[in-house]
């Protein structure tokens, strides 16, 4: 893979549709290496691009959520989104999910700048809250506490592994990224 810096952009739902083969696998070659994101194998390219057409892209479409991916030479090498689906009383949160980074493109940085487009968003629309779960022991663990992310306890036996084998635990964690709005800090 070249060593050019990858290229960030956040896609609309028409865009994200003309690329969901390239999302899908994406997702499916970092389910193949291990990474525990809700599926479990075996887990096909065409389940991982159901996955975006039937979660991702009608969120998108409404405003809820947000998906980047970053490219390098044109092709998808990294993807995450931040969900803004809060409920009423949380208009201050959002979280993140699905931060992926294709297994021959790791530990170049990509996963920091998808974050730190992702966090960008965020306090633009004075979501100051984030919040997000990851596998226990897992490498996003260092790097979400590497961006200040405070891990605040972990969940045991939340989630089956990929390969079905054991149970896993959770780790939740979430990061204050500015001061919450003056109506909100006066409640
Ligand atoms: C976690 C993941 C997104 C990291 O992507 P990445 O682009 O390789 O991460 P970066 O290069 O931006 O690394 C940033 C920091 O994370 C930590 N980190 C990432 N990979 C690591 C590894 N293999 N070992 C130790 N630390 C690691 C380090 O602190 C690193 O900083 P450094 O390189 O300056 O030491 C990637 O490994 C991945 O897609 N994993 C599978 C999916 C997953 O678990 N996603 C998280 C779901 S919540």
């Amino acid at each position: 893979m070249s060593a050019h810096p990858p290229v960030l952009s956040s896609l609309t739902a028409a865009e994200a549709e003309a690329r969901l083969s390239e999302l899908g696998a994406l997702l499916h070659a970092c389910v193949a290496a291990g990474a525990s994101v809700n599926f479990v194998w075996p887990f096909t390219q065409a389940e991982a691009e159901l996955f975006f057409a039937r979660k991702v892209l009608p969120a998108i479409a409404a405003g809820t959520r947000t998906l980047w991916i970053a490219e390098i030479d044109g092709r998808v090498v990294g993807t995450v989104q931040l969900d803004v689906d809060t409920p009423p009383n949380q208009p201050h949160r959002a979280e993140v999910t699905k931060l992926l980074v294709h297994p021959e493109a790791r530990r170049r940085g990509i996963a920091r700048a998808l974050m730190a487009a992702l966090e960008d968003r965020a306090a633009a629309l004075e979501r100051s809250l984030i919040t997000l779960d990851t596998r226990t022991g897992d490498f996003a663990e260092p790097l979400y506490a590497s961006l200040g992310y405070v891990a605040i306890g972990t969940i045991p036996d939340y989630c089956i592994d990929p390969a079905r084998t054991r149970l896993d635990a959770t780790t939740i964690m979430y990061k204050t990224i500015r001061a919450p709005s003056a109506g909100a800090a006066s409640l």
